[in-house]
């Protein structure tokens, strides 16, 4: 296994080894799994390109590690333990044996159906165990898989299928989600008929077998495929910068980008940050209720916990249903020692009322995590107090999808915690502030971007199909360093206290969005001339969507009209994306160069209207007392 730091004094140490000397750090880390040749150079990188590879030369299966690795010593302990929707339904686990021969047999199956090494798989899929199961085995032969969300809708679906021509959707039928049934297949249907002619056979697993349409030669069963399979499935041989897997996430323009990973150095910075960021002890039982459609499930719910031999929870349900107190009531069942969970989540439990935590014996957690957005410090104490009882360091974890992994966190009982403050980085990992001119902020109490300026292992390699875009977004902004898109401060002490996004990315419940892929749907509506999106403050999301819409006829009924928008947004990206707040306007404020000028819009969605700065540069500033005369907040 990793190493596990265990001090103060020993971060310290490690730390200061892994600046001045990575190459040694990592390949200490490197040589406790399994390869299947050793690599020939820990990291080749040239930011410019960029060009960045990890364990170079070296040969691996990410599963073998996962598994394989694990089945003398504890092949009968539980790998995963899948927690369904329904409380009363029975609780599922699978052992570290059963799940290798799970996966083996999901591996033979995509095999007899033609998919091989470089191949990519698109998953739709609710949180059944067989996602787990499928992505594994889509690592164990090689193939690429892009996990979309199971809330996004038939279109977005079919623009990451395309994007990626990905050869195969595997899907549910129906998902269980609270009180709802969602037809999960219905929506597959729909994507292909919006056009995805790379696609050969959408595999569907039978959840709650409900009735579906089936096409004939496009359709097969997960089961018909694979029971009847071996359960023994050799382990492709993989090179350290072969691609493991595909995700697509939102950026400030544009359409969302598949963040690719690839396997050595995914594999050894999820385990090294789930064995220190976790402190995870063997017999620990590890929640985190993340999505696997998000890189947080990725990373911290399937490669990181097993590749550690961790047991793992994966919960199919949400966490107000039957009552707000479910995770509470999971906790106690499944005797959780480390759970991770989002600020939305927390402020949204919070909410409803203490009652639906008292009672519930949480005694057996020892650390809390939170991810995904800044923690306010309202939440942060009602989880310290209410759930941790005091005792439970709170790990607030600063990461994103193209970091694959956790990079600025307290370790839990061997740094401070402070609300609001991610703190300090992981070993290997160098942080830096800076100001606009890409100028180094140094110091303690002080501002700035914030940006990496030397590679780590899980770092993104490329967005797939573009390689200029990967370098545009991330490498051009400042030289030789990897720019986060987020600003931070830096405290007296030194600890890190992630402001928010500096660009036109969103952050709604933690999930993230472009607020040009909203305009752009919202656009769609047919009496849309023209939108502008920013995001509100919101007590329980986090941030909420504001919309500002300029419609070619006069609207008689606004009722009606947001009604439509919020539909048009729901079948061009999902539910998650339509907007909290409609305000139909005459104009749009506008530079003469023609550009939106979002920090007035910002400000009205705020109800901040106090100070809006020059509006002296705009072409039409009449425009701007109407949008405040109307706002909605
Ligand atoms: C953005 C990345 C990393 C997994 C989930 C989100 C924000 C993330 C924190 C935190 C403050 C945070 C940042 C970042 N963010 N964690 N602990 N404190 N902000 O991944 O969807 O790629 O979003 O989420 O703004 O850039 P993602």
């Amino acid at each position: 296994m990793t190493l596990q730091i265990k001090s103060l004094e020993e971060y310290n140490k490690e730390y200061t080894k892994s600046v001045e000397n990575p190459e040694a750090f990592w390949a200490e880390q490197a040589e406790t799994f399994t390869w299947k040749k050793k690599w020939d150079k820990v990291v080749n990188w040239d930011f410019r390109e960029p060009n960045v590879n990890w364990f170079v030369g070296g040969k691996l299966n990410i599963t073998e590690n996962c598994l394989d690795r694990h089945l003398e010593e504890r092949g009968d302990q539980a790998a995963i333990v899948w927690e369904p929707n329904d409380p009363n339904a029975p609780t599922k686990t699978y052992t570290y044996k059963e799940l290798h021969a799970e996966v083996c047999k999901a591996a033979n199956g995509l095999k007899s159906l033609g998919v091989v090494k470089g191949d990519r798989i698109c998953f739709y899929m609710p949180m059944v165990p067989e996602l787990a199961i499928g992505v594994l085995a889509c690592a164990r032969i090689g193939a690429i898989h892009s996990v979309v969300f199971a809330g996004f809708s038939a279109q977005a679906l079919a623009d990451r299928v395309n994007d990626a021509t990905c050869k195969m959707v595997i899907c549910s039928d129906y998902n269980n989600r609270g009180a709802k049934n969602i037809p999960v297949k219905k929506v597959v249907d729909d994507a292909m008929a919006l056009g995805c002619p790379s696609i050969e056979t959408v595999l569907v697993h039978k959840n709650t077998g409900g009735s579906v349409k089936w096409s004939e030669g496009l359709d097969k069963w997960w089961h018909d495929t694979i029971d009847h399979q071996s359960t023994e499935c050799e382990a492709e041989e993989m090179d350290s910068e072969d691609m493991l897997f595909i995700l697509y996430t939102s950026g400030s323009t544009g359409k969302p980008k598949g963040v690719v990973h690839t396997c050595g150095g995914y594999m050894v910075y999820t385990t090294f940050s789930f064995n220190n960021v976790f402190q995870y002890q063997a017999g620990d039982v590890y929640w985190c209720t993340a999505d696997i459609g998000w890189i947080t499930g990725h990373s911290y719910i399937v490669y990181g916990p097993l590749a550690a031999g961790a047991t793992t929870v994966m919960f199919e349900g949400v966490p107000t249903y039957p009552d707000a107190g479910r995770f509470w009531q999971v906790c106690e069942k499944l005797k959780v020692n480390q759970f991770y969970t989002a600020p939305t989540a927390i402020r949204a439990l919070m909410a409803k009322g203490d009652q639906f935590v008292e009672g519930y014996d949480l005694s057996s957690l020892k650390i809390l995590g939170s991810v995904g957005e800044p923690i306010n410090e309202e939440a942060w104490h009602w989880y310290d107090k209410k759930i941790g009882k005091g005792n439970c360091p709170i790990v607030d974890t600063w990461w994103q999808t193209e970091t694959g992994g956790i990079l600025i966190t307290p370790l839990p009982n061997i740094t401070d915690t402070k609300p609001c403050h991610a703190s300090y980085p992981m070993p290997g990992v160098q942080p830096v502030l800076l100001d606009s001119d890409g100028n180094l902020v140094e110091g303690n109490d002080v501002e700035g971007l914030l940006a990496v300026k030397y590679p780590w292992p899980s770092m993104i390699r490329t967005t797939y199909g573009d390689h200029e875009r990967c370098k545009n977004t991330y490498f051009s902004m400042f030289e030789n360093m990897y720019f986060t898109g987020d600003g931070a401060r830096r405290d007296k002490e030194g600890r890190y206290r992630i402001i928010g996004r500096v660009d036109d990315v969103i952050n709604v419940s933690g999930h993230r969005m472009g607020t040009a892929e909203v305009e752009n749907a919202i656009n769609e509506h047919k009496n849309v001339v023209e939108s502008a999106v920013v995001g509100y403050p919101h007590d329980i999301k986090g941030q909420g969507i504001y919309a500002y819409v300029i419609a070619n006829q006069e609207v008689t009924d606004v009722d009606a009209f947001r009604k439509e928008i919020v539909a048009v947004v729901r079948k061009e990206i999902g539910p998650i994306a339509k907007p909290d707040m409609i305000q139909v306007v005459s104009g749009l404020p506008k530079t003469r160069s023609g550009k939106i000028m979002r920090r007035i819009l910002r400000k009205v969605a705020s109800s901040d209207v106090s100070n809006l700065g020059d509006t002296s540069t705009l072409l039409n500033p009449e425009v701007v007392q109407e949008i405040i005369d109307n706002a909605l907040v």
